[in-house]
């Protein structure tokens, strides 16, 4: 994490949490914003004028405030906006109940309550080819990143990136996804029937939906519609626009496999010996195809 995640920590250790809370938590680029989405609409009304705010004051990021020191260029960081770290904090804690609050913190420092109160969380994880090219978009057009795509490539498979280890992040929730109160879900799995992924979720949140409200909410949620929707599509979130930041949009490609597009046969092999050395061992069955 970033240097000044220390100094927050405490807070997040002792963050009081409540039975009621609904929490998405995954590794960076995974398809939070997508969850984040359908598990408000499926708690909330959709057709509310609340549903029209922005979706991070309505499902806040939890560390966010902690991010400001992340050691890559920050130095445009529009410290008058309220949602930019730094300011976010108070969001979270006048949240009213039921809560929706997005994490990215690995399961070690999520805090402490969560596993005593066990609210639910909807964990979801994406093939880390694809988590890397997108999070290497999302450098560029938040960050002002400059440094090349394989060396982009290196801090991930070094386990040096924020909030890795990668693969400790996605096993430590697939062997807990048998409790009650953890849903894990797959990018891959939204991507390729989200109506199955409406009705599962909809189910571990309790709330009972009919056929018509699944084809709406997979209607809403759809990537066409997400990339016209200013509440969720993340346009204003802009913390270091340079010239080739401000051609890239936050809902960029929404495509399983654009990796092949990006990496090398040697990115290639890098990925696949970084992900056997995590796997061995685990019953976990995905993103082994090479
Ligand atoms: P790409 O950069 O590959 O397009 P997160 O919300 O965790 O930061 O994830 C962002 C990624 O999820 C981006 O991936 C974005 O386009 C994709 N995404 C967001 N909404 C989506 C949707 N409705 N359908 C498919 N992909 C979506």
């Amino acid at each position: 994490m970033g240097s000044v995640f220390t100094d927050w920590y405490s807070k997040y250790e002792n963050f009081p949490v409540y039975q009621d809370d609904t929490w998405v938590v995954s590794y960076p680029k995974s398809g939070t914003t997508w969850t984040q989405e359908l598990v408000w609409c499926l708690i909330n009304d959709p057709k509310s004028p609340e549903a029209k705010l922005e979706l991070k004051k309505r499902f806040p990021f939890f560390e966010f405030d902690s991010l400001i020191s992340l050691d890559l260029d920050t130095t445009d960081i529009r410290k008058d906006d309220p949602m930019c770290p730094g300011n976010t904090w108070h969001i979270v804690q006048n949240l009213s109940a039921p809560r929706t609050i997005k994490s990215h913190l690995p399961k070690e420092l999520l805090p402490k309550q969560i596993w005593q109160v066990k609210p639910k969380i909807v964990y979801v994880c994406r093939d880390p080819r694809d988590v890397c090219v997108s999070y290497y978009y999302h450098y560029i057009r938040e960050h002002g990143y400059k440094n090349t795509f394989n060396h982009f490539v290196q801090l991930l498979l070094d386990d040096i990136m924020v909030y890795t280890p990668f693969w400790q992040h996605i096993l430590n929730f697939w062997k807990m996804r048998h409790e009650d109160h953890i849903l894990f879900l797959r990018y891959e799995d939204m991507k390729k029937d989200l109506a199955a992924v409406v009705r599962q979720v909809a189910a571990f949140l309790g709330r009972d939906v009919n056929e018509e409200q699944v084809s709406w909410l997979t209607h809403h949620c759809s990537f066409e519609e997400m990339s016209k929707n200013p509440a969720v599509n993340h346009e204003t979130l802009r913390m270091a626009p340079t010239q080739e930041a401000k051609a890239i949009k936050f809902m960029r490609k929404g495509k399983v496999g654009d990796w092949r597009n990006h990496l090398t046969e040697e990115q290639q092999k890098a990925f696949k010996q970084w992900t056997l050395k995590y796997l061995q061992g685990t019953d976990f069955p995905y993103y082994q195809d090479y």
